[in-house]
């Protein structure tokens, strides 16, 4: 069995609980680079089979090759595409978005949104993992419908990552500036104890005063949080 990273395996977890969530299906790594996570999903059951999408042809190989080695070369596929382009999805799939910037995952999403039905969307899970401009990508789904069914964060090499798990919905909302900042599931873990989102928070605190100097909205932010701490 393969050992993912910390980061991979925290979105692990998260495509794992979205199969529990909507029954068996197909699970879709955009950007799949060296094919890690989609051997994973297939060695641990949480996928009937794998669609990796590359936009370059050098990780597209890779992906192709761990993939045979690992003996599922009959239940993948891998395609050398932008996003989702040229991909129809069905009920059941599970698109991962990992380790990508947050404008290029966006850019990925609206694009799909345009060409797939509603149907088929509602019963279809995301799993974004955002590089960075975070806040930008929980605005976008915010603003698109989507529902925040779970939000995880892990850390990698010092690093602190955010995963969201996402479902389609219909009606737009607004997160506001400080769930675009801090998320929008993520502060009640942070209320309920949890050290990890609690240090990951601290971190944020800090970035943000400097941030907050020229970023209007990272000062509304971070004014909320410190009305929040006060009360
Ligand atoms: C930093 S790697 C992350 C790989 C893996 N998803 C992970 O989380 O470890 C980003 C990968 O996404 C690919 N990529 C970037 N933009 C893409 C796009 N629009 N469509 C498909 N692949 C893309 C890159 O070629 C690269 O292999």
């Amino acid at each position: 069995m393969l050992k993912l990273s910390s980061r991979l395996s925290a979105v692990f977890d998260q495509v794992a609980a979205a199969r529990k969530d909507i029954g068996p299906g197909r699970v879709i790594d955009v950007g799949s680079d060296h094919g890690l996570l989609a051997v994973s999903c297939l060695e641990n059951g949480i996928a009937s089979d794998v669609i990796c999408t590359e936009i370059h042809e050098g990780p597209a190989e890779h992906s192709k090759e761990a993939l045979k080695e690992a003996g599922f070369e009959e239940r993948s596929q891998v395609f050398v595409t932008d996003g989702l382009k040229g991909i129809s999805l069905k009920k059941g799939d599970i698109i991962v978005i990992a380790g990508m910037g947050g404008l290029n995952i966006i850019d990925i999403i609206t694009r799909c949104l345009e060409t797939e039905s509603v149907e088929v969307l509602k019963d279809v899970r995301f799993i974004i993992q955002p590089q960075k401009s975070v806040n930008l990508v929980r605005k976008f789904f915010a603003e698109r419908g989507f529902v925040f069914d779970d939000e995880s964060v892990c850390t990698d090499r010092d690093f602190f990552y955010n995963i969201m798990r996402m479902s389609y919905g219909v009606s737009p909302y607004e997160l506001g500036a400080f769930r675009e900042c801090y998320g929008v599931l993520l502060p009640g873990k942070a209320e309920e104890g949890d050290e990890l989102v609690k240090s990951y928070f601290a971190h944020l605190d800090e970035v943000f005063s400097i941030r907050s100097r020229s970023d209007t909205v990272v000062r509304a932010a971070l004014e909320e949080r410190k009305r929040h701490e006060d009360q």
